[in-house]
């Protein structure tokens, strides 16, 4: 069979090469998105792999895809938010994702810029380039065992990161719109809304969708704790941006851990001049009590082994007509 995977980065090159060389498959390595100017690399292969945070495109993207006798999209990702679902549905095109490349690396993400901005790291930081080194008695922290994190959405992801502060001693509170009979021996399941008041640490693991575009804004941020910090691991439209820098300017909230933005396709993953890097991020990042990474919580070596090899295998097992259980029902 003849593959095609869009936005290969180098890290990714050693892992599909052994791949092909297992399964005796050809795939041909693009370092491109998938866009309306790259969909005709896709001509005369059989599937498609690809990872990204931009959209794939328009309808018509779609309807040339399926032209081309393209039947399915696996996408070495967990969100799927990149990819118009309705346009793949009418084209009879089967979306894979990849919902388990590592739980755990995203989770430790989350939990390691809690703890950073807990122990006020980024403000001591900051007084110490202008060469304060005091013991600040208005930057004394609290200690994980006395708080309550609160979490939104209780999929792989966020189950992990309850386990992580369920072990570090912490009170976990959670909303999903899904029980889960494991999930029951580390956390309180309980409503959105006392999940975000209670919280000490409230942390996002929900996929961006029309429900969930915008669930924390300014009513959010008036009835979260004012020495609370929101982390967010998941999709940047799952928070207002403008109402963000707003409540940490009113400190409504105590600070903020962001591994994606609303506006992050823009900039990150690419290297670009200052002027190209949106205002939103420049006020942000300038705050110490933030801190922001460009949508690397994903990336270890365990993650791109997998996001490869089950995408990949994916891409066979749709196209050779058999059903995958990473198959997005549509
Ligand atoms: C995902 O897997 O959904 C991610 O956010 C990481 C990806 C963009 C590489």
């Amino acid at each position: 069979m003849k593959l095609i995977i869009y936005s290969v980065r180098e890290a990714e090159k050693p892992y599909i090469t052994a791949w092909a060389k297992k399964t005796g498959h050809e795939v041909k390595m693009v370092t491109e998105p998938l866009n309306d100017k790259t969909v005709e690399l896709a001509r005369n292969y059989d599937g498609i792999s690809i990872q990204q945070t931009t959209k794939l495109g328009n309808a018509k993207l779609y309807a040339e895809l399926a032209a081309m006798g393209i039947k399915q999209l696996s996408t070495r990702t967990v969100g799927v938010d990149m990819i118009d679902l309705d346009a793949c549905k009418a084209n009879k095109i089967v979306v894979t994702n990849v919902p388990v490349y590592s739980p755990r690396a995203i989770a430790e993400m989350g939990v390691t810029q809690a703890m950073y901005l807990l122990r006020r790291i980024g403000e001591f930081r900051e007084r110490m380039d202008h060469g304060d080194f005091r013991w600040s008695d208005d930057l004394i922290s609290d200690e994980i065992y006395n708080l309550t994190v609160g979490i939104v959405g209780l999929g792989n992801i966020g189950s992990a990161t309850a386990r992580i502060y369920k072990a570090l001693g912490a009170r976990v509170l959670a909303y999903d719109p899904f029980y889960n009979v494991e999930d029951e021996p580390y956390v309180e399941y309980t409503d959105f809304e006392s999940v975000v008041k209670n919280a000490d640490i409230l942390t996002l693991h929900t996929p961006l969708l029309p429900s969930t575009e915008n669930m924390i804004a300014a009513p959010q941020f008036k009835m979260m704790k004012n020495n609370a910090y929101l982390i967010n691991m998941a999709r940047g439209g799952l928070v207002n941006t403008s109402d963000l820098i707003i409540a940490l300017e009113k400190h409504e909230i105590a600070g903020a851990g962001l591994d994606t933005l609303a506006d992050e396709t823009t900039f990150f993953s690419k290297k670009v001049s200052p002027d190209e890097v949106p205002g939103d991020y420049k006020r942000l990042v300038a705050m110490p009590n933030v801190l922001i990474t460009p949508h690397i919580a994903f990336l270890t070596q365990t993650s791109i082994r997998n996001m490869v090899e089950i995408s990949l295998s994916d891409v066979v097992s749709v196209v050779e007509g058999k059903h995958s259980r990473n198959e997005i029902r549509m």
